[in-house]
């Protein structure tokens, strides 16, 4: 079957509706609270107004100079090495198991190693952040690297791969070991003329697992719903789980994101369901993809086994039915003090968590960030605080997260088939969530964004604040399964919208099959309304990820060989305004790994609509941007079975940090698919089957020292 793009605009017909708004309309007075007034286009689309984010501050967006991009695309790749644009050169920073104090011994990488897995680098390294030292400067040769360790590679961790006693039971050790190779690891970098490596000797690192002491914050801290033989109190929490992406705040501490969280938990059987749970994806009967037996062992005690949330003592006070409300945060870490309790900020909400990412802080204004809900036609949501931000708090701590994050609005978002949008408050006085209590709309936000009527997306990933213009960027990653929908939650259940617009299966030779999702996902972005925390928005679709050879109904953003790209995952605008997009893939992998590729955006509105063909003929309109072109770039291609995921640079941008996650994640102790990274610079291909794969942190240079990527 094939399909034909019906083509109703003029795609180069730029910034018509936007500028002549931005130009007519005053900030604030008519955008705040939602009283802004329709104004209908020629085009009968129907716009709020709009205008310039923040001119005139100092601290704010629009008086960066427009980047380029200045390297040579590099083309795909399906070999056991990263794959560089010339001139520039990568090393291994800091792989799994690599010992973060003096004195443990080099991790052997085949099982046998020493344990001591809370002071070695856990696995899976994800999303990161670099925080100059000293505290307060711009340094950019020594500085505190604070990673998420998201989950394991668990064939390649034991030494025969996980142990299973008989009836699922586990050995404690080494639940104990997966345990702690959990979380986020917090290592002091130093660059000297032999490159970057991690000062082991740092009293500033540190790791944070499974098993770490930390606090509940925000509306949720203290409700009977947080109530454990752990917490009787619902303030003591332990531990952070499958944190991915992040959040670096203006007053310099770190956000990790809980994602997959509910995927470790179990339930005994049908009784222990309720719809609290169903709704995060904890039900009896079936054990989630992330579950690995932490409750089985003879002899853990209730710190290590406390997941299976089934209803087996008198109150939630003599078991773990309320553990699962334990997760699913953004958790508050300070790098330059190890010995800082953590706190999960609930106001935030609780959800598969990506990250936090804020929009630039300006003197006066609340603070606005953006988190996004990483599961099938889940949510994008905006946290505005109360407080307005004060510049004089830029080296706070965790004092920080206390006064800009644990009060403050949670929006969810709606996004508009005419462009348009709008930010749904889920607050108690929203009569669509009546009877939820504060504590309860932050504990069950996904419910709450189902009733305030929160537009379902195709898997929202990582975001991105364009420091240039405040406009906002999030990677839808796909969606998968539907007959004649999107299908996320089933078969066909969730019809397309103009939001998420495709629904194809694509082959190899660019045929075109009956639908079966998103395969290849898209980025989406939206400019607020005038103000950052402004109630609405107009939105268009910045690229849709496809095969560089498939037709235009796919292929919407008209990629090419230089910048074809599937399933966008990581994000990150760095401050020079170019955007990263990292990818995690399985629908191109027969092409090429995974990869990383720089862009320099347009703005919200510099394309055009678009009629969408769906399987059944339909159509969906959309809005496209315009076609990212030379703009957008293939920087980096991974190794074997990899995602790429991270992305930092010095204040500098001399060294670029990226994360090489899961190598040979579907090989085995027989073919591990990948030896990476073993070999003589990050960069070179090891030997087969010679090595276990790891996973770890390159640091990208260029080879004549200069700024990286322009
Ligand atoms: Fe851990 Fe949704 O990426
Ligand atoms: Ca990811
Ligand atoms: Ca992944």
């Amino acid at each position: 079957m094939s399909h034909h793009p019906i083509e109703d605009s003029n795609r180069s017909d730029k910034r018509v509706f936007w500028d002549i708004l931005d130009a007519s309309l005053s900030r604030r007075s008519v955008l705040k609270g939602g009283a802004a007034a329709a104004i209908t286009s020629a085009s009968g689309l129907s716009l709020l107004g709009l205008s310039a984010c923040s001119s005139g501050s100092s601290n704010g967006p629009g008086e960066i100079p427009e980047p380029r991009l200045g390297f040579s695309a590099v083309a795909k790749s399906l070999e056991d090495r990263v794959v560089l644009p010339a001139g520039y050169s990568a090393s291994v920073l800091y792989a799994l198991g690599d010992p973060i104090t003096e004195g443990l011994a080099e991790y052997p990488n085949d099982g046998s190693d020493d344990g001591n897995w809370d002071r070695r680098a856990g696995d899976h390294h994800d999303a990161m952040a670099f925080y100059p030292l000293p505290k307060g400067s711009q340094n950019s040769d020594r500085g505190v690297l604070v990673i998420n360790h998201e989950a394991l590679t668990d064939q390649y961790l034991h030494e025969n791969g996980p142990t299973d006693l008989g009836e699922g039971v586990r050995p404690l050790a080494e639940v104990i070991k997966e345990q702690f190779a959990h979380g986020v690891g917090v290592i002091e970098v130093a660059r000297s003329s032999s490159g970057w490596a991690v000062d082991r000797s740092s009293d500033l690192n540190r790791r944070w697992h499974v098993n770490s002491p930390m606090e509940i914050s925000g509306p949720a801290r203290g409700s009977s719903l947080m109530t454990t033989p752990l917490s009787p109190t619902g303030i003591d929490t332990f531990g952070t789980l499958n944190d991915c992406g992040h959040g670096v705040t203006p007053w310099g501490t770190y956000l990790a994101g809980e994602e997959n969280w509910f995927a470790y938990f179990t339930l005994d059987g049908a009784g222990d369901d309720t719809p609290q749970l169903a709704r995060y994806g904890i039900s009896s009967g079936a054990t989630g993809f992330n579950y690995r037996g932490w409750d089985t062992p003879a002899g853990a005690a209730n710190l290590q086994r406390r997941f299976n949330a089934s209803r087996t003592g008198a109150s939630a006070a003599n078991d773990f039915r309320n553990e699962p409300h334990h997760f699913g945060y953004a958790v508050e870490i300070d790098p330059y003090n190890p010995d800082a309790t953590p706190k999960k900020r609930t106001a935030i909400g609780r959800c598969s968590h990506e990250g936090v990412w804020f929009a630039p802080a300006v003197a006066g204004e609340p603070l606005v960030a953006y988190t996004g809900d990483d599961s099938r036609n889940e949510y994008i949501f905006k946290f505005v605080s109360d407080t307005a931000w004060d510049p004089a708090d830029a080296t706070l701590g965790l004092e920080g997260g206390d006064k800009y994050l644990d009060t403050g609005t949670l929006y969810a978002a709606r996004f508009n088939g005419d462009g348009t949008g709008d930010w749904l408050p889920l607050t108690p006085d929203n009569p669509l969530l009546e009877g939820m209590s504060a504590a309860e709309i932050v504990i069950y936000s996904r419910i709450a964004a189902d009733r305030a009527g929160a537009t379902k997306m195709d898997r929202p990933e990582w975001g991105g604040v364009n420091p240039r213009n405040g406009e906002v960027y999030f990677a839808l990653t796909n969606s998968s399964s539907g007959s004649s929908g999107r299908g996320q939650g089933g078969a066909g259940s969730q019809p397309r919208d103009a939001a998420n617009p495709r629904s194809y299966t694509g082959g190899p030779d660019g045929s075109l099959d009956t639908a079966a999702g998103n395969v290849n996902g898209h980025v989406i972005r939206w400019r607020e309304n005038g103000v950052q925390d402004a109630v609405a928005f107009v939105w268009d679709v910045y690229a849709f990820g496809a095969r560089a050879n498939y037709p235009a109904a796919i292929n919407l953003s008209g990629l090419d060989d230089s910048n074809d790209f599937s399933a966008p995952d990581g994000l990150w605008f760095d401050k020079r305004g170019i955007l990263w997009l990292q990818t995690d893939d399985g629908a191109y992998t027969d092409t090429t790994n995974c990869m990383m590729l720089a862009a320099t955006p347009g703005t919200v509105g510099d394309g055009g609509s678009f009629n969408v063909p769906g399987a059944d003929g339909e159509l969906v309109t959309t809005f496209i941007g315009d076609a990212p072109g030379a703009n957008l770039r293939r920087f980096l291609v991974g190794v074997r079975g990899c995602e790429i995921t991270g992305v930092e640079a010095t204040p500098d941008y001399r060294t670029l940090f990226v994360n090489v996650q899961h190598p040979g994640e579907r090989g085995d102790l027989t073919d591990y698919q990948s030896s990476w990274p073993y070999a003589a610079d990050a960069t070179l291909a090891g030997t087969i089957g010679s090595r276990r794969p790891r996973t770890a942190t390159i640091a990208i240079t260029r080879d004549d020292g200069g700024e990286i990527a322009i």
